[in-house]
C-alpha cells in the first residue's frame, strides 16, 4: 500500500505528488472551487479540484463519509489554516477514486457533535471516527505498550488466565454461562485473575501480569463497567514495600509516557483510618484542602438537644470549612446542599456563617463558649461557611466527605491539570455487614493480616488490619492488591473468622486452598483499573469515552443489542428453560 498519512505531509513536501486514502469530512464548493477535508486516523487535509479538472466530475458526486482515493499536488495555501496541522498546505487533485460509498449519517462526525449519547452508542463506529475517541483508544494503547514494556524489562511474563472459570464468591455478583456438555453446570465470568494469578506463583512463575479483562454484574457508575481492563500482576518473596515500589514506578512510567510528566517518588502514604477521618473517603482527593474536622469534644457538654442526644447515643460531630464563600450561599443553596447530605443518609446539615458574628441554623442555640471555641477550633475568619453534620461515625464520614467533593467541584478549588497519586494502607481486613450482620472481608479472603494482627483474627475482628493498600489517583481508586495469605494454617483461621463452614470452604476454595498445602512461596500483587488510568490520564469523567465498545448504565450495547433472547434450541441444548 501507498497510503501516505495525512498529518505527515507539511510545507516540506510542497511540490510532492501524494497518494491520500480516507473518508471526505466535508465538501464545500466555493466559485466553482471544490474544497475537500479528507480525514485519516491520523488527521485533516484539504484537498482541492477546480472545473475542468479530470477528478472534478467525480467531486461534484462526494457526500459526506464517502471512502476515497485521491492523488494530487502538495501545495502552499494562499490562506492557512491554524487551527489545523496541515493548515499551511493542500493539495491540488489529479486522480480521484470512490472507494465506497456512504449512506446519510445518523449523527454529524464532529467534536462539536449534539447527537444523544445513546444514538453515538448505537452507532459506535461512526462516533470512533471522531478525533476524541480516536485520541483516547490510542492513549489507551501507548498505556497498555509502555506498561508491556516496562514490566517485560522487570521481568515479568505476560500469561493468560481461563475467561472460563468457577463461581466462587469475590465481591460483585457473577456473570454466568451454562455448559451444554455438563448439565446443569456452569462457569462464571472472572472478576479479576485473582485465584488464577496466585495459583501461578504457586506454579513458580514469581513474576506474572495480564492486561486481562475482568466481568462484575454491579450496579454501574461513571466509573465502572460490567466488563473492565485490569493491568494485573503478581510477585513472589515480596512485601507491601516491594509490590507498592513496583507499582508506583509503572505509574510513573505511564505518566511520563503520557503526559511527560516526572511523578515525585516514592508516593506518599495515608493510613486508611486516616483518609476516612480527614476525607471521609478511602479514595481522598488530594487535589485540595478543606480537611474533616473533629468537633465531639467541643459540643460535649452542649444543650443544644439534638447535637446532644445524638452523642450520647454514640454519635460524633463533625464540620467543613469552606473559606471564604459564606455570602455565595443563599438559604436555598443551603438547603440544596442538605439534601445532597441527606442523599448520604445524613439527619440533616448544620450551617454557621462568620458574618459579624456566628450565624446559622444552630447559632442562637450555643453558648458564648461554644462559639468562641468554634472560631478557635476551626480558625474562622469572616467570610467563612461551616458545615456541620452528627450521626452515627460512618454517615458523619461519608456525607461530609461528599460534602467536600461537591464544595471542592463547586468552588472551582480542584486545578483539572493537577495530579495528585497518594498510597491508602493499612486497610482493616474485615468490615462489619449491616445486611449480613457480620463481618465479610473488605478485599477478597486471601488478603494477608498484619503479621501481629494474626492472633486477633477470631477474636478481635475491628482491630484487625491487612496487608493491602490502593493507589489512588485525584480521587479516584485507580488500582489494589495485597499480600497473600500463603501459610495453610492462617487461610483456614481467615476462613473461620468469614464463618465459611468446611463444607463451603471445600466447595468454594478447595482446589485453591489444596495448592497451598505444596510449597507455596510467599507473594502479593495488585491490579490497576486500565479502563480509569486511561481515563484519568485523558481528563474525562465517563469511563465510556475510553472503551471502543462500551456498555450503558443497564449493562446492554446498544449497537449489537446484547444482551438478547436465544433460541429454544440453544435453550434446549443448555438444559435451561425460562420462567414464563
Ligand atoms: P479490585 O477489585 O480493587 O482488585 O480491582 C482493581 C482495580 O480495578 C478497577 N475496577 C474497575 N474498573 C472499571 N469498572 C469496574 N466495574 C471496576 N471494578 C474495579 C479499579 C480497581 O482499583 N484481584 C484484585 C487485585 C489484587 O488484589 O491484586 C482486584 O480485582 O481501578
Amino acid at each position: 500500500m501507498k497510503k501516505i498519512e495525512n498529518a505527515s505531509l507539511s510545507k516540506k513536501n510542497v511540490g510532492k505528488t501524494v497518494e491520500l486514502y480516507g473518508w471526505v469530512a466535508k465538501r464545500r464548493n466555493l466559485g466553482g472551487l471544490l474544497f475537500l477535508d479528507l480525514r485519516d486516523r491520523s488527521g485533516i487535509i484539504q484537498l482541492v479540484v477546480k472545473p475542468g479538472d479530470r477528478a472534478y466530475e467525480i467531486a461534484e458526486t462526494l457526500k459526506n463519509e464517502y471512502v476515497i482515493r485521491a492523488i494530487g499536488k502538495v501545495s502552499l495555501r494562499e490562506n492557512p489554516n491554524p487551527k489545523l496541522a496541515t493548515g499551511e498546505i493542500e493539495v491540488l487533485l489529479e486522480e480521484l477514486e470512490i472507494l465506497n460509498s456512504a449512506s446519510d449519517l445518523p449523527f454529524e462526525i464532529s467534536e462539536e457533535t449534539t447527537a444523544l449519547e445513546d444514538t453515538r452508542l448505537k452507532y459506535r463506529y461512526l462516533d470512533l471516527r471522531r478525533k476524541s475517541l480516536q485520541e483516547n483508544l490510542i492513549l489507551r494503547h501507548r498505556v497498555t505498550m509502555a506498561t508491556r514494556r516496562f514490566l517485560d524489562a522487570e521481568g515479568f511474563l505476560e500469561i493468560e488466565t481461563p475467561v472460563l472459570c468457577k463461581s466462587t464468591p469475590e465481591g460483585a455478583r457473577d456473570y454466568l454461562v451454562p455448559s451444554r456438555v455438563n448439565p446443569s453446570k456452569f462457569y462464571a465470568l472472572p472478576q479479576s485473575p485473582q485465584i488464577f494469578k496466585q495459583l501461578l506463583m504457586v506454579g513458580g512463575m514469581e513474576k506474572y501480569f495480564q492486561i486481562a479483562k475482568c466481568f462484575r454484574d454491579e450496579d454501574l457508575r461513571a466509573d465502572r463497567q460490567p466488563e473492565f481492563t485490569q493491568i494485573d500482576l503478581e510477585m513472589s518473596f515480596v512485601e507491601e514495600e516491594d509490590v507498592m515500589d513496583l507499582g508506583e514506578r509503572l505509574t510513573a512510567a505511564i505518566f511520563k509516557e503520557i503526559k511527560g510528566i516526572d511523578i515525585p517518588l516514592p508516593l506518599r502514604r495515608m493510613k486508611y483510618d486516616e483518609a476516612v477521618n480527614v476525607y471521609g473517603s478511602d479514595k481522598p482527593d488530594l487535589r485540595f484542602e478543606m480537611p474533616i474536622q473533629e468537633l465531639t469534644n467541643l459540643f460535649a457538654d452542649t444543650e443544644v438537644s439534638f447535637i446532644k442526644s445524638a452523642l450520647e447515643e454514640g454519635g460524633i460531630i463533625n464540620a467543613v470549612v469552606a473559606k471564604n464563600c459564606a455570602n455565595q450561599y443563599s438559604r436555598k443553596e443551603i438547603d440544596k446542599l442538605t439534601d445532597f447530605v441527606k442523599s448520604y443518609q445524613a439527619s440533616g446539615l448544620i450551617y454557621l456563617k462568620l458574618e459579624e458574628e456566628l450565624t446559622g441554623s444552630i447559632a442562637k442555640a450555643l453558648t458564648e463558649e461554644e462559639k468562641n471555641n468554634l472560631i478557635e477550633t476551626l480558625s474562622l475568619e469572616p467570610n467563612d461557611l461551616v458545615f456541620m453534620v452528627v450521626g452515627k461515625k460512618k454517615i458523619v464520614k461519608q456525607s461530609l466527605g461528599a460534602l467536600r467533593l461537591k464544595l471542592g467541584h463547586d468552588l472551582h478549588l480542584i486545578d483539572p491539570n493537577r495530579y495528585e497519586l497518594l498510597w491508602v494502607v493499612d486497610f482493616p481486613s474485615f468490615e462489619f455487614s449491616e445486611e449480613e450482620n457480620r463481618y465479610v472481608a473488605c478485599h477478597h479472603p486471601f488478603t494477608a493480616p498484619k503479621d501481629e494482627d494474626v492472633s486477633k483474627l477470631m477474636t478481635d475482628k475491628a482491630n484487625c488490619y491487612s496487608k493491602a493498600y490502593d493507589i489512588v489517583i485525584n480521587g479516584y481508586e485507580a488500582g489494589g492488591g495485597s499480600i497473600r495469605i500463603h501459610n495453610q494454617d492462617v487461610q483456614a483461621t481467615m476462613f473461620e473468622a468469614l464463618e465459611l463452614t468446611e463444607e463451603e470452604i471445600q466447595e468454594k476454595f478447595g482446589f485453591f486452598v489444596d495448592a497451598l498445602k505444596y510449597g507455596t512461596p510467599p507473594h502479593g500483587g495488585m491490579a490497576f483499573g486500565l479502563d480509569r488510568m486511561v481515563m484519568l490520564l485523558s481528563g474525562t469523567e465517563n469511563i465510556r469515552e475510553v472503551i471502543a465498545f462500551p456498555k450503558t448504565a443497564s449493562a446492554s450495547c446498544l449497537m449489537s443489542e446484547a444482551p438478547n433472547v436465544v433460541s429454544e434450541k440453544q435453550l434446549k441444548e443448555l438444559h435451561i428453560s425460562l420462567e414464563k
